[in-house]
């Protein structure tokens, strides 16, 4: 089935209304990784923290991510259509901050390196390189759909987690229990 019609400007009869607060109180309980979403401009590289990044299709390969409308960076990256994502390791809380802090010259004390399409973090978990394909409005944020052209990943590295508000780490299930004798 397609979708035809762009229903998100349509306020919904009888539901209430859902405060943003609890909307993100709420969703914050799906765990989600972090990343930088980096592109290289004339004035230098620009870089946001972002959450909101999934994989979209195979083939060929798509990613999407939805940058805020008040966002002063994404407009940055978008000119140049292109970007690369850094996927953040557990070691990261601070990075993530800081690339979500405005008024701060973000890469400052980070060590990165250039990759095709833009800054790359030296020590994340993992790399896209990507080519913006499509832009979607959607209510406060643009979901933006870029096209997956290189990517690696470290051999080993914990991702840095995202849930309720608050930074943690990736631990495996098996690792993270008291281990049972004869179970
Ligand atoms: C963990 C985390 C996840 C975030 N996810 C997103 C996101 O998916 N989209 C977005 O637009 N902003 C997201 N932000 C906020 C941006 O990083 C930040 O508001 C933005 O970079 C503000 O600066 P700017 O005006 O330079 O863009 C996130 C921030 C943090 C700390």
């Amino acid at each position: 089935m397609t979708l035809r019609r762009d229903r998100t400007s349509i306020t919904p009869m009888g539901s209430r209304r859902i405060e943003p607060t609890e909307f993100r109180n709420v969703l914050g309980h799906l765990p989600t990784g972090v990343v930088v979403l980096a592109g290289t401009t004339t004035r230098g590289p620009v870089g946001m923290a972002a959450n909101s990044i999934t994989s979209v299709s195979l083939d060929p390969p798509l990613i999407a991510v939805c940058a805020a409308r008040t966002s002063s960076t994404w407009p940055l990256i978008q000119r140049e259509q292109r970007f690369c994502v850094s996927v953040l390791a557990s070691h990261h809380e601070q990075v993530s901050r800081k690339f979500a802090r405005s008024g701060t010259d973000r890469f400052a004390g980070v060590r990165w390196h250039h990759r095709a399409t833009g800054p790359a973090l030296d020590d994340a978990i993992a790399w896209l390189d990507c080519e913006l394909v499509a832009e979607h409005d959607a209510g406060d944020h643009t979901i933006a759909v870029a096209r997956v052209v290189d990517l690696a990943s470290a051999q080993d590295g914990r991702a840095l987690v995202f849930f309720r508000g608050q930074y943690g780490r990736f631990v495996p299930a098996d690792l993270d229990q008291p281990r049972r004798e004869n179970a």
